[in-house]
């Protein structure tokens, strides 16, 4: 398949190039976009064809759902017809944005979309360009992150074209996402409700707004979230996530490290500045992809020493991507 790829951070007429991607969104067709998250592949959310053609296009089991992606909070009701009061409250408070709530969902949403579950994930995205691709394609958008199966979320349009170009029709290139990492998922089905994906909306300021604790499902056993059982992105390298004081940490890294490179091998170091946790979720993912490329033999990454907020949905990523390799100090 030819892609088509429009870079709209050069493009003069921004709008008609989107409208000519929402055209191919209306045709059937599979196209890339920027969020303020991660990069997604979008299709027709009510058109099976399509949607089946993403799961082909990223080589992804089709009983993993995908979040629909709508462009103003009412389009909810075409997706689901259940809108508790803490559903309305959440989406004043954070849509647009990086949260994705589960609802019971309507017949007339297919099967395939949500991988058989009675249930659909929601998320309005903040995004400019994601928010007009949507609204002149004049349906839901069905949207995985614009990865391969088993590599990083994308985070710039250059992952993007590596891991899609050939595959689907149109890459819409924008501004490098904001937020890094996926958004918050919560299941909305649950009193009360669960977070089952952390996020930069982080269940803290969840509960603030409800006013109500709320649970934290995240990757159980029997996760609920089906995208959380499987394999997660591993690095080619082996990688060693080292917990402990920072300073140890440090340290610790700097001794491993010069073990294996004594040894001959090449070893990659993950270190995001403590405090920043918006700024290690930005850089997270991309790093990976860097470190891979860097041909790294070993990685070594900094455990966060924060297990809430933000620091905790960049811990989850990062344990993931290790495997739950982890050293403690
Ligand atoms: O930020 C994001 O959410 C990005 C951008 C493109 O919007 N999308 C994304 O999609 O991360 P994906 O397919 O990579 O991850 C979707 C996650 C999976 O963990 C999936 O299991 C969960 O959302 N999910 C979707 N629908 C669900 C449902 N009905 N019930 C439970 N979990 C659901
Ligand atoms: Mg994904």
């Amino acid at each position: 398949m030819k892609t088509k790829i429009i870079d709209l951070t050069i493009e003069k007429n921004a709008y008609e190039k989107i409208i000519e991607a929402a055209d191919v969104l209306k045709r059937g067709g599979l196209v890339a976009f920027p969020t303020e998250t991660v990069y997604g592949i979008g299709a027709d959310a009510f058109n099976e064809d399509a949607v089946k053609r993403v799961y082909e296009a990223k080589g992804r089991p089709s009983d993993n759902p995908m979040i629909v992606h709508i462009a103003r909070a009412s389009d909810a009701g075409l997706l689901a017809d259940r809108f508790s009061k803490e559903f309305v409250k959440l989406a004043d408070a954070f849509w647009p944005g990086p949260l994705t709530m589960v609802l019971p969902k309507k017949a007339e949403v297919p099967d395939c979309v949500t991988g058989g579950l009675d249930t659909v994930g929601i998320r309005l995205p903040d995004s400019r360009i994601a928010q007009l691709l949507i609204r002149f394609a004049g349906t839901p958008v069905a949207a995985p992150s614009a990865n391969l199966s088993g590599r990083p979320s994308p985070t710039k349009a250059e992952h993007v074209i590596e891991d899609l170009d050939g595959k689907v029709d149109v890459i819409l290139i924008g501004p490098e996402c904001r937020v890094g990492i996926e958004s918050t998922v919560i299941d909305m089905t649950t009193s009360p409700p669960c977070i089952l994906r952390p996020g930069v909306v982080t269940a803290e300021e969840i509960e603030a707004v409800l006013e109500t604790p709320i649970e934290h499902g995240g990757d159980s056993e029997t996760p609920r979230s089906p995208g959380t059982k499987y394999k997660h992105y591993a690095p080619e390298a082996q990688m060693l996530v080292v917990e402990g004081a920072r300073e140890k940490v440090k340290n610790e890294i700097v001794r491993i490290k010069t073990l294996n490179e004594n040894l001959g091998l090449k070893v990659g170091v993950l270190l995001f500045e403590e405090r920043d946790y918006l700024a290690a979720a930005h850089d997270f993912y991309a790093a990976l992809r860097e470190l891979d490329e860097d041909g790294a033999d070993l990685i070594l990454a900094g455990a966060l020493s924060e297990t809430d907020g933000v620091g905790f949905a960049v811990m989850n990523r990062m344990l993931k991507a290790a495997g739950y390799n982890i050293a403690r100090i």
